[in-house]
């Protein structure tokens, strides 16, 4: 009997989320087991716990899944997995809660190559702004987007108190500079986009957090991105499907819609589900090397 690729699929939460399972064995891991309501104190005993049984030829068939709902403790969880391993017992880790890390990666990646295909430019030096930026998906776009040079705005919809609160952690655990905004009513809104050269929808899902109106205000747009796949759209005008459609009466600006960002996204999730397997040597998978990820697919397609 040939030994199965084995997935220890850990979270914090109550569940743990279907997609996630779906997509590991779709990605080939055999056996997927769940870890539900685990505390980050636990990770270093279902670590060890994971990593000695199967000797150090099939300890590589072993692996381990981070989701939940939080990407700082999803972070946390990650670093703590990697220093319990003892090698050559030491397994692959992957984090993605709530597919944060994977669909972050590939918005700022199909982002970038609008910017370079439409516009002949990067994201450096571009004014960003991200409505719905304090949620798992938008605190790491805005990260991702910041250190590409970017200059990143987090909006919040009741005030700038959260977005402000989001700022400050990030600065603290990744040294980025965030800037916070609020974008409570329609004339904070459009004051906002004003001068933004790419503006991101990852506001909860079936909420619109710009009208066509508030949007007609963002006088220097080159991209709208919007992760909302449940109706209304999050950025009106923006189409499920559009990769790259101009957008009209926006002066050659580009949409970049939930699904074409989704398809990057499945395709950088399973890819990083094999990784943990066929690059030999035990890996620790987080938001940056999902992102390398989508920038090379991105590149390619
Ligand atoms: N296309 C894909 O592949 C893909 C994959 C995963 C997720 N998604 C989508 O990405 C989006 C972000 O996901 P998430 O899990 O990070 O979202 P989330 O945590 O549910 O919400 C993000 C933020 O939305 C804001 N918000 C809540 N209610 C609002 C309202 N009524 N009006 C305006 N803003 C509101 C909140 O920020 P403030 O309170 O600070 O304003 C919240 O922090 C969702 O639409 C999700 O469905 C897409």
């Amino acid at each position: 009997m040939s030994n199965p690729y084995i997935l220890h699929m850990i979270t914090p939460a109550k569940n743990l989320s279907p997609f996630d399972v779906n997509m590991a064995v779709d990605a080939g891991w055999t056996t997927v087991v769940p870890y539900t309501q685990v505390a980050t104190a636990e990770v270093n005993g279902l670590v060890q716990d994971a990593i000695f049984s199967r000797g150090p030829k099939n300890v590589c068939r072993t692996g381990m899944f981070i989701g939940g709902r939080d990407a700082s403790e999803a972070m946390d969880m990650l670093q703590l997995a990697q220093n319990a391993m003892v090698p050559p017992f030491e397994i692959s880790v992957f984090a993605d809660p709530s597919g944060a890390f994977t669909t972050a990666a590939a918005l700022i990646a199909a982002v970038e190559q609008q910017l370079h295909k439409v516009h002949a430019t990067s994201l450096a030096g571009q004014r960003v702004c991200i409505f719905g930026g304090t949620g798992p998906v938008g605190q790491v776009a805005s990260v991702l987007a910041a250190r590409t040079g970017a200059t990143v705005s987090i909006v919040g919809h009741k005030s700038d108190e959260h977005p402000r609160q989001v700022a400050a952690e990030c600065k603290q655990r990744y040294n980025v500079d965030l800037e916070a905004a609020d974008g409570s009513s329609d004339t904070l809104k459009e004051q906002v986009v004003a001068d933004a050269d790419v503006v991101l929808g990852a506001a909860r899902a079936g909420v619109q957090v710009l009208s066509g109106r508030n949007l007609s205000a963002a006088k220097k747009l080159k991209v709208a991105a919007d992760l909302n796949a449940v109706p209304p759209p999050g950025i009106e005008g923006v189409g499920l499907m559009d990769d790259g459609k101009v957008l009209e009466g926006l002066h050659g600006a580009v949409g970049i819609g939930a699904l074409a960002v989704g398809n990057i996204k499945y395709q950088v999730q399973q890819a990083l589900l094999q990784d943990m397997v066929v690059k030999g040597k035990p890996q620790y998978l987080d938001f940056e090397y999902a992102f390398e990820r989508a920038r090379a697919y991105v590149t390619q397609h």
